[in-house]
């Protein structure tokens, strides 16, 4: 699988923990981001990883920054991006089941580097739910990222 991490200063850290991991585990990774704890913007890293996950050049994609929320509200503007924040496994499964997201997003000021781990296994081992009404409420999603353009009826 291919997978872009990206980080600010704040995930520069756990990025590097997760990316080694990832790397050990065979997967192609790409990294966005600083080369060191030096301030970094997030929305940058955000829009990299984003970016090719929306052209398919990458599988997946993590995003961490301090909390995660800068990461997922910046991921999540562009269309076909479905980045969730997780705090836990549980939350981690549910994001990929019902959720179908592609983009993890974590904060590594909130959550052991352990934890993260943990959480990113789980994501990377569950799969998007085919079930009609997960179906139908993921479509949604797409239709609402569309809005800009032709908006469908309960976008106005
Ligand atoms: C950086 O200090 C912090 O604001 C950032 O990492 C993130 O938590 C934003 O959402």
């Amino acid at each position: 699988m291919t997978i872009h991490l990206g980080s600010d200063h704040a995930g520069f850290a756990l990025r590097r923990i997760l990316a080694n991991y990832l790397i050990d585990q065979g997967h192609a990774v790409a990294e966005s981001g600083p080369t060191d704890e030096s301030a970094f913007d997030y929305p940058l890293a955000a829009a990299e990883v984003a970016k090719r996950v929306v052209k398919g050049e990458a599988d997946m994609g993590v995003l961490i920054c301090g909390t995660g929320i800068g990461m997922a509200i910046a991921a999540n503007r562009f269309a076909g991006v479905r980045a969730a924040n997780c705090w836990n496994e549980e939350s981690a499964k549910l994001a990929r089941e019902h959720n179908h997201a592609n983009v993890l997003c974590l904060g590594a000021r909130m959550i052991a580097p352990d934890q993260a781990l943990s959480i990113l296994k789980v994501f990377l081992a569950e799969a998007p739910s085919q079930e009609a009404r997960h179906l139908r409420r993921v479509q949604k999603l797409d239709e609402i990222g569309e809005c800009a353009g032709a908006p469908p009826a309960y976008c106005k």
